[in-house]
């Protein structure tokens, strides 16, 4: 039985961050059954990777398409103290690494959430170098396994430039949503991305263009207003 999270910070997004996070759930949702294990991902760094994984998770399962939202970035995870997520019944909370590097039951890890459809693979201790985790085989049956329990597994990794993990993960998911912040990422490092992903044998789904600026400029949108929480404390611009 799993247990239930306590999710500190629960920010009201604006209603048109909203609406582009339910266009792009409704893009996903035309990518057809066998695409499941879908990784978030960026270029280089501070992308919006965790904010496009964590509204696109939400709306999902709000939506009621049974997901879970794994936070696969094991070298600087930040889901657990940006949204205060705890257990209910008070227990030391276990992750992703907990379950693979000290034999933690599954269900143990996965916490279940207000949302019905919604779970969350947290976690929790930060490791200076998770490949030979990710290299394993209890890891890829893991991915697998979760398809089989969950419609969507969103998997929020760290960025393409850094590390070779995003490269491994992608070679086991189905495909990759590429963030990029509108902008700012140059054109050159979203084309080596996709030639990243194209090695890691992971399929380019589609490209979320994060924070596209206000006053109508090169991709239009417009001003959102700021929130006061710790995470959401920048200004939003539609994604
Ligand atoms: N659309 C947006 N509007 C305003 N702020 C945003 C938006 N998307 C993300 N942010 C903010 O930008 C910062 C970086 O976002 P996030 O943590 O999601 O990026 P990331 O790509 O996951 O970073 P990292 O590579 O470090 O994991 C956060 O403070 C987040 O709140
Ligand atoms: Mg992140």
């Amino acid at each position: 039985m799993n247990t239930k999270a306590v999710i500190g910070v629960n920010p009201q997004m604006p209603y048109s961050i909203e609406e582009a996070i339910n266009r792009l759930r409704i893009n996903v949702s035309f990518f057809g059954t066998d695409i499941r294990k879908i990784m978030i991902i960026s270029s280089e760094p501070n992308e919006g990777k965790s904010f496009i994984a964590m509204s696109l998770w939400r709306q999902m399962a709000l939506a009621g398409e049974r997901s879970i939202l794994v936070d696969a970035d094991m070298r600087k995870s930040v889901m657990v103290e940006n949204y205060q997520i705890s257990r209910e019944d008070g227990k030391e909370l276990w992750g992703l690494t907990h379950y693979l590097s000290d034999n933690k039951k599954l269900e143990d890890c996965i916490l279940t959430t207000d949302i019905e459809c919604g779970d969350l693979l947290p976690n929790v201790n930060n490791i200076i170098n998770p490949s030979m985790l990710l290299e394993s085989s209890r890891f890829s049956e893991l991915l697998d396994k979760l398809a089989q329990e969950y419609r969507y597994v969103f998997l929020d990794v760290p960025p393409l430039g850094l590390v070779s993990d995003a490269e491994r993960i992608g070679n086991l998911c189905d495909g990759a949503i590429l963030t990029v912040r509108s902008g700012v990422t140059p054109k050159s490092i979203i084309h080596s991305s996709i030639a990243q992903l194209e090695r890691a044998g992971c399929p380019l789904l589609g490209i979320a263009l994060n924070r596209a600026n206000a006053g109508g400029g090169k991709y239009g949108g417009k001003y959102y207003g700021h929130y006061g929480s710790k995470y959401y404390s920048d200004k939003y611009y539609a994604n």
